[in-house]
């Protein structure tokens, strides 16, 4: 079986349209592979009630209970680990990862980042593409290689900016598309 293992930190809405992909199409007998984990490093996170409540494993790893990034991944690293990963799926995952976590996953982890790549690396990327006069803003699901948010593209979706759009707005019109894109390319990802 292929192990999927999503971390998240906050909604997991992105999480949540990968696992009914992957119960709505049957991925466990169609392609041999499941989401096997949820890791969140924030207890509260809301995508954990959702993860629960399909019968998915889940994890908290707070991240202020330890002294440095380095130690936070490495025990992150151990408990990704228990679940033999095909693929790591960062689902508004809102960690810079170390090097060294980043590399040992390599080839096998993905991110989902709301702009359209190379544009608008980083935060608030809805109102700075607002405030840049954007006729067009985006998502993008990459590689993730250490360099944040910049590794080869595999999938990205266009969305109009409205005039008179709130950074609000758009993060909404975006997220629909989010969840269009980023079942599909991890379906390709553990397909191939
Ligand atoms: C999503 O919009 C995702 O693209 C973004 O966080 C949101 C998480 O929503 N990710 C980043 O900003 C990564 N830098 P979700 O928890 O509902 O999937």
């Amino acid at each position: 079986m292929k192990n999927i293992v999503i971390l998240i930190s906050g909604g997991g809405s992105n999480m949540a349209a990968i696992v009914r992909a992957s119960q709505q199409q049957d991925w466990a007998k169609r392609y041999n592979a499941r989401v096997a984990a949820v890791i969140s490093n924030k207890a509260d996170a809301k995508g954990l009630v959702f993860a629960r409540d399909n019968g998915i494993a889940t994890e908290v790893l707070d991240h202020k209970q330890f002294d440095s990034r380095e130690a936070f991944d490495a025990q992150l690293a151990q408990v990704i680990d228990r679940y033999e990963p095909a693929l790591v799926v960062l689902a508004g995952f809102m960690r810079i990862l170390t090097p060294g976590f980043v590399s040992r996953y390599e080839g096998r982890m993905v991110n989902i980042h709301p702009s359209l790549l190379p544009a608008f690396t980083g935060l608030h990327t809805h109102q700075r593409a607002i405030d840049a006069g954007c006729k067009f803003a985006g998502v993008t699901v990459h590689r993730v290689t250490a360099e944040l948010d910049v590794g080869p593209i595999l999938d990205q979706a266009v969305v109009p900016v409205l005039p008179g759009d709130t950074a609000e707005q758009l993060a909404a019109r975006v997220l629909v598309q989010e969840h269009i894109i980023y079942p599909r390319a991890v379906l390709n990802l553990i397909k191939n």
